[in-house]
Parts: structure tokens; sequence; C-alpha cells
């Protein structure tokens, strides 16, 4: 009994959180459908671009990287937000388990290890250059067979980056017809029962940079 006190007591925020915005409960419905694989899996590791208030980066941490050594990471360019997002990842007491990074993620990215995430969620700039060169640079960071979710497909510029990448990303090797990305959802409108903006989840297949039998 005392046992089960001590964890329900260690799994409690240790301080109160700072939130104005909700952009994470939406999808969690997405979350739970396509990594469950990771749930509890050693050194699963997850980045999000655009922390925001590090309400997604928590949840991800607390639901989904939940294994040994696995963990979140964020990247954000705005020091207000990045304070903001420190003081939300005390409170849930995940000091030194969620990192924050400064800084343009298109810059931040190409500082990251090549091949190494399990999951990278894409909500940064929602200009189409700044999208298309996160999109790029999160196919770059993730693991070959890792997935890559995009938000905000019902904003035109975030669309037509989106559509860009796809379009260069999906079409097959003329010699052998190999695919190095799969869609494996895409929703582009709001989904008008809950103002859930489209979305899309992609998935890196194999390591195209390398040779290939
Ligand atoms: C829509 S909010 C992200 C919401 C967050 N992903 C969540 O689920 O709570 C977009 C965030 O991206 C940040 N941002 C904008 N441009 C960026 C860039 N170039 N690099 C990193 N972060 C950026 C903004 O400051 C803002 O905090």
């Amino acid at each position: 009994m005392l046992h089960l006190l001590t964890l329900w007591l260690l799994a409690l925020p240790i301080g109160s959180f700072e939130y104005s915005n909700d952009y994470t409960t939406w999808h969690t419905e997405h979350w739970r459908q396509y990594l469950s694989h990771l749930v509890g899996v050693d050194n699963a590791q997850g980045l999000e671009i655009g922390c925001y208030e590090g309400r997604s980066t928590i949840w991800l941490e607390q639901h989904i990287f939940t294994g040994k050594d696995a963990h979140m990471t964020c990247v954000e360019v705005s020091t207000k937000q990045l304070e903001l997002v420190r003081r939300n990842i005390d409170a849930a007491g995940l000091t030194g388990e969620v990192v924050a990074l400064y800084g343009p993620s298109q810059h931040v990215l190409r500082g990251l290890p090549i091949n190494h995430y399990d999951f990278v969620y894409v909500d940064g700039c929602h200009l189409a250059h700044c999208a298309l060169a996160d999109l790029v640079n999160a196919y770059l960071v993730t693991k070959p067979g890792g997935l890559i979710m995009i938000d905000d497909l019902s904003m035109g510029r975030v669309w037509r980056a989106f559509a860009a990448f796809v379009r260069v990303f999906t079409e097959p090797d003329p010699d052998d017809q190999h695919v190095v990305l799969e869609v494996l959802e895409v929703r582009r409108h709001r989904r008008a029962t809950d103002m859930q903006p489209g979305v899309s989840i992609l998935r890196k297949v194999g390591e195209p940079y390398h040779d290939r039998p």
C-alpha cells in the first residue's frame, strides 16, 4: 500500500503549469495510435520543433518516451517561450529528462545527430520556406523506419511546403523503384467537430544516402 502511495506521489506534478493554449490534446489520439510501439522502449528518442509552452513535449515524455534513457527534445526560437517551457518542465518534475534547445530549428537541427530520432514533430515556423527546411531536416535526423508528423496543414503555406516535400521524397528511384518516404496519413483540412488542424504522419523508409544492394 505504501509502495502504491509512493508511486502515486511521484507521478504528481511538482509545481503548477503555466499553460495558456492547448495544442496538445487534439493530437494525443494520433500519438497513442502511431507511437504505441515506442512506449517503454529504452533509448527511444523524440524531437519537437516549436516547443511553445512545452505541453506537447511533456505529454510525449510522460506517455510515450517512458523507457530507460528515452527522452524528448524540443527546439524553440523565442527566449521568452523557452523560459516558460523550462519552468513547465520543472513543474512536471522532468528537469534533466526533457531537453529544450534554443534557436531557429532550421539551424539547430543541422547540429543534431543524423538518423537518430524515432519521432519528429514539426510544428515551428509556419512560413512555407521554414516548414520545408524543417521537413527536410526532420527527415535527416529521423531514424530509418521512424515517423515524422507535421501539424497545421490547413494553413496554405504549410500545405505548399508539405506538398513539395512529399512530391520529391516519395518519387521512386527510376532505376529500382526504391522509395524513401511513405505517407501513412494525411488530413489537409480541420476536422470540424473538434477544430483539429490538418496533420500528416510520414515514415522514413530505409537509408537513402548509403549504397543500396
Ligand atoms: C504553434 S506553436 C507550437 C505548439 C507546440 N508544438 C505545442 O504542441 O504546444 C509554434 C512555436 O514555434 C516557435 N517557432 C517559430 N519559428 C520557429 C523556428 N524557426 N524555430 C524554432 N521554433 C520556432 C514559436 O515561437 C512557437 O512557440
